[in-house]
């Protein structure tokens, strides 16, 4: 087992120009960097990269400044609706579910799915029933949404949209699709994603972060992934799947498929979003279209950074 690690989670894309100038930006970096110290502790112990992605993303879930598990936005309906996924370097083992709402924390119910075997995703009614199942944590639905979603899905109604994460409505609103990859000290790699969709979805619409190889994925043998924006353009450009191919079919180091990437998103369909990408050597990158993309990473175990544009 070698020494290095490498780990990177991010908190959604979108306009964050105004954070710049409010107290929000403190509140993000705090947080950001208490999760990846968290996680770094787990990781120098030697945890494996699976078992660390799925924490720190159960810790952004827990945190409502993020549009993932609580906090989440709400769909046309004004309901919670979230998806989650994690995937696992070293034998391509993933879980997925889609849809769901009462579920704390989606991220581990993803991981329950991963562990049984059987499926990969599952959605809705079947996805609430196995979560009983396996005695996950159930909330009310006042757990998830909060004041500020309320007005968010208010303005976007108003305005007539769907929006981002943190797309500008007001400053209250700057929360975002949560994710983490990981590179652990046995060489193995591993991603996770999870969110609430966007503002104003129609009911029961899926976006990217469930679908492996579009809003997340991992193999030892190039990269993992982790993806935020907006899901259909993922979706189409099989953007995740498509990182790891640059890497493990055209050379690239991760810097440079992660632009690459985000430059064949915008290229092909337009696309908003951005991705955060560890290699198997533990490199670190990300890369958006969007103005902003709230992301933090530890690089082969060295100090913990944090950017929000
Ligand atoms: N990327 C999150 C979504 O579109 O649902």
């Amino acid at each position: 087992m070698s020494d290095s690690y490498s780990l990177m989670i991010h908190g959604g894309s979108g306009c964050l120009e105004d954070l710049k100038y409010e107290a929000g930006e403190d509140e993000f970096r705090h947080s950001i960097h208490v999760i990846l110290e968290k996680g770094r502790q787990r990781l120098a112990r030697g945890d494996r990269a699976l078992d660390v992605v799925e924490y720190c993303v159960t810790l952004l879930e827990n945190d409502p400044l993020y549009n993932a598990g609580r906090g989440s936005v709400l769909n046309a309906k004004g309901q919670v609706e979230m998806d989650a996924a994690l995937m696992n370097g070293a034998d391509l083992r993933a879980g997925a579910v889609a849809c769901i709402s009462q579920v704390k924390n989606p991220i581990a119910l993803a991981r329950h799915v991963l562990a049984h075997g059987q499926n990969v995703l599952l959605m809705g009614e079947g996805a609430l029933e196995f979560a009983k199942l396996c005695e996950l944590e159930l909330c009310h639905e006042d757990y998830f949404i909060t004041q500020a979603r309320i007005e968010q899905l208010k303005a976007a109604k108003a305005a007539g949209r769907i929006t981002l994460d943190h797309e500008r409505i007001s400053p209250s609103e700057k929360l975002g699709t949560v994710g983490a990859v990981a590179r652990d000290r046995h060489g193995d790699l591993a991603a996770a994603t999870s969110t609430g969709g966007l503002v104003n979805n129609h009911w029961g619409r899926v976006g990217d972060t469930p679908i492996i190889g579009a809003g997340v994925f991992a193999d030892n043998e190039s990269c993992a992934v982790s993806a935020t924006g907006y899901g259909e353009e993922f979706l189409r450009t099989v953007l995740a799947k498509t990182i790891a191919m640059f890497v493990q079919w055209r050379g690239m180091d991760v810097e440079t498929a992660a632009k690459a990437g985000i430059e064949y998103l915008v290229n092909r369909v337009q696309g908003e979003g951005g991705v955060i990408v560890i290699d198997g050597a533990g490199h670190c990158a990300s890369a958006q279209s969007t103005t902003g993309l709230i992301c933090g990473w530890i690089e082969h175990g060295s100090e913990a950074h944090c950017t929000l544009g």
